[in-house]
Order: C-alpha cells, then structure tokens, then sequence
C-alpha cells in the first residue's frame, strides 16, 4: 500500500526517518551512551581485518563503512563487488572478518561471495534486511536492518539503515579493541541518534528539489562529485538517477576530475556536488569552481554555511541541515534520492518498476 504517496519510491524515502530510528533502536543503548550488538557477547577482539562485499547500492554503502571502520577502529578494509571478490583470488588470512551487505539477502553473487569465505575460515556478518533469507541463515553473525519490506526496486531505505548499522558495527569493533574511550562512545552514540531527526529536516527541501528537477531532467549525461564519504554518496547519486530516469550518470572522485571526465563538461552537463561543510570542503569547492570555470552548471549539495560560502555562480543549490561529519552520508542521501525520483517523474519513467532491472538479484 503507498499511502498517500504516489510511488512506493517515495513512501521508502519518507519512511527514512522511523526505519533509521528502529534500526538504531536495536544497535545503541541512547540513555548509557553506548553502543551494542543484537548479539551482546559475540567477541570481535580479535578480527584483524575486514573485507566488505556487496553489489550496487549495498555495496555504495559498504565504501562508506570502510571509512568508518578504518578511522575507529584502524583495521584494514578490504572492498569488493561482489561478482568480482572471487575473480582475485583474495587473501584470507586468520582473524578475517567478512562482511556482506545486502537488502534481500538472496544476492547470488554476495551470496557465493559469503560461501567462499566462509569455507576459507573467515568470520561472517551479514547485514540484510530479509531475516530469513539465505545470507542471514548463513551468516555467524546476524545484523538486521529493520528498514521493513522494500518494494522499489531502487533501493532507498535501505541504503540508510545499511549505514545505521555499519556505524555502530565499526564503533563495535572499536571497542572491542580498545580503540574508543567511555567518551568517544558516548558522542558517536549521541550522534547517531541525531540521524532520525536530520533525516527529517532534509526531507523538508523537498519541495525545492522537486522545483530544480527539470534542469536536470533535459540532461544526456550528469556527473556527481564527491570527496571522502561523499564519493560512495556520488555513485549512489548517479546509480539512482541512471537507474530510474535513464539518464547517463557517473560518480568521480572530486579531485579526479581533473585526471579526464573534465574533458566532458560543457555548459549541457549538469554537475551535483555533494559537499557539506567540515574538513574536506574547501578542497571540494575548489573541484567544483574548476568545472564552472569551463562553463559546467553545478548543483551544490551543502549545509547553510557551505551554500553561503560557494553557492553563488551555481545552477542551483539545495541546503540541508548541518550535521556532525558521521552522519552526514545518512542524511546527504535523502537529497540524492530526491533529486533522482523527482527527474524520473518529470521524464515519465517507471520509477518502482524501471526496465531491465529486478528488486532481487539471483543469477550470477
Ligand atoms: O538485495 P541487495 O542489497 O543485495 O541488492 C543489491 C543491488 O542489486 C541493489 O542495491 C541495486 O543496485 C538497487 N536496484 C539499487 O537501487
């Protein structure tokens, strides 16, 4: 049933702030500042090393949490598609932990992924949605994420209860290795917690984005840009606006602009710059005014003060809320998705049903 809205895409993206907080429900202990998993005791003190398989938007989400479990918890991760992890012959030694990402938990190759780790001794966690598919029967160690049935085929709420979980896995393993002190805990818990509400303000510029979706919608091609946390965000902007509106989209690195995709850019090629303010901006910005400089039109994805500071000379820009840096990525996708399902409408496309494509994955 979709309510009162008129594609089960944009039900899935308004229902980001209930299934965030649900997910998070079982993850954090809000009142003690501490973080915890749905199997209290399971030990990871002595993982020594992480490898992330996933395919498409899971996977997107997987890139995000390598950051995260490499800044908390500094063990090495290692990221793959999932159709390609076995294709490498990679090195899986004692003390590996395998994570694999998936919303329906049927995936076949993260599936055959998950096997061929688990044969070569690594430690399994699976995040998935569906607590009874084959990867959570599977797995030594089950993190669900309680984003509820999703029917379109783009994957939205997922996606941000994926990095609900993964946030509070990396602090887990933090812990469990002593990298994270009583107070560190208790802020990486206090700002996960500000998520729902975040994701609630970002919703709010829907209106806007919904305004803007035309200049995008003429396009042939469109380029998403983004730095640290921010390029998985970029891969995700592009998969959904490609996946759903057939226009063409690539996400790049910001700073390899300038190493090729620049030559693409004329004043027919909109730009999406996801850039919230904090550490990486300035370098962000200084990749977008590059791309103006040859006469590309931006849309700037920032905060009230990063809009302020470069918004001017921009096609548009859409402003949300200033978050902590951790919980940016959960909140920035709540914009991308926007964009993506509000220039799928204006071209008429199927949004929950796109062509050649399936909500399940099953063949390799
Ligand atoms: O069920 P899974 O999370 O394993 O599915 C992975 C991909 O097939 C999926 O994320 C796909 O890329 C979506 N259609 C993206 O919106």
């Amino acid at each position: 049933d979709k309510g009162n809205h008129r594609h089960f895409m944009q039900k899935e993206i308004y229902e980001q702030p209930i299934v965030v907080a649900q997910t998070l429900r079982s993850y954090l202990q809000r009142m003690e500042g501490k973080v915890a998993l749905p199997i209290p005791d399971f030990d990871l003190s002595a993982i020594r090393r992480v490898t992330i398989v996933a395919c498409g938007t899971s996977y997107y989400a997987g890139m995000v949490a390598k950051y995260w479990f490499e800044q908390f918890a500094r063990v090495p991760v290692d990221i793959d598609v999932a159709s390609e992890f076995r294709y490498r012959a990679p090195v899986m030694e004692p003390g590996g932990l395998m994570i694999v990402i998936s919303q329906s938990g049927e995936t076949a190759d993260t599936l055959a992924a998950l096997r061929h780790a688990k044969s070569e001794g690594q430690t399994i966690a699976a995040v998935v949605n569906v607590p009874t598919s084959s990867m959570a029967r599977e797995a030594d160690l089950l993190l669900p994420t309680h984003a509820g049935p999703e029917i379109g085929v783009a994957s939205t709420k997922a996606f941000s209860c994926q990095l609900a979980v993964l946030a509070a896995l990396a602090a887990n393993l933090a812990k469990a290795k002593g990298k994270l002190d009583e107070a560190e805990e208790r802020d990486i818990v206090r700002h996960l917690a500000e998520a729902p509400a975040a994701i609630n303000g970002a919703l709010a510029y829907d209106e806007s984005i919904e305004a803007m979706a035309g200049a995008v919608a003429g396009a042939r091609d469109v380029l998403y840009l983004g730095r640290g946390t921010d390029y998985p965000l970029a891969l995700e902007g592009a998969l959904k606006l490609k996946e759903i509106s057939y226009i063409h989209a690539e996400g790049y690195a910001a700073g390899e602009m300038k190493h090729g995709p620049i030559a693409l850019i004329d004043e027919h090629v909109p730009v999406i710059v996801i850039a919230p303010s904090g550490p990486l901006f300035e370098k962000t910005v200084s990749n977008m005014q590059e791309v103006q400089a040859r006469g590309g039109k931006v849309v700037l994805i920032s905060d009230y003060d990063g809009v302020a500071a470069a918004g001017q000379g921009c096609l548009a820009t859409i402003t949300m809320p200033k978050v902590h840096p951790l919980i940016a990525p959960i909140v920035y996708a709540v914009p991308v998705q926007l964009l993506a399902y509000h220039v799928a409408v204006a071209k008429g496309t199927d949004v929950d049903q796109p062509r050649n494509l399936a909500k399940s994955v099953t063949v390799e």
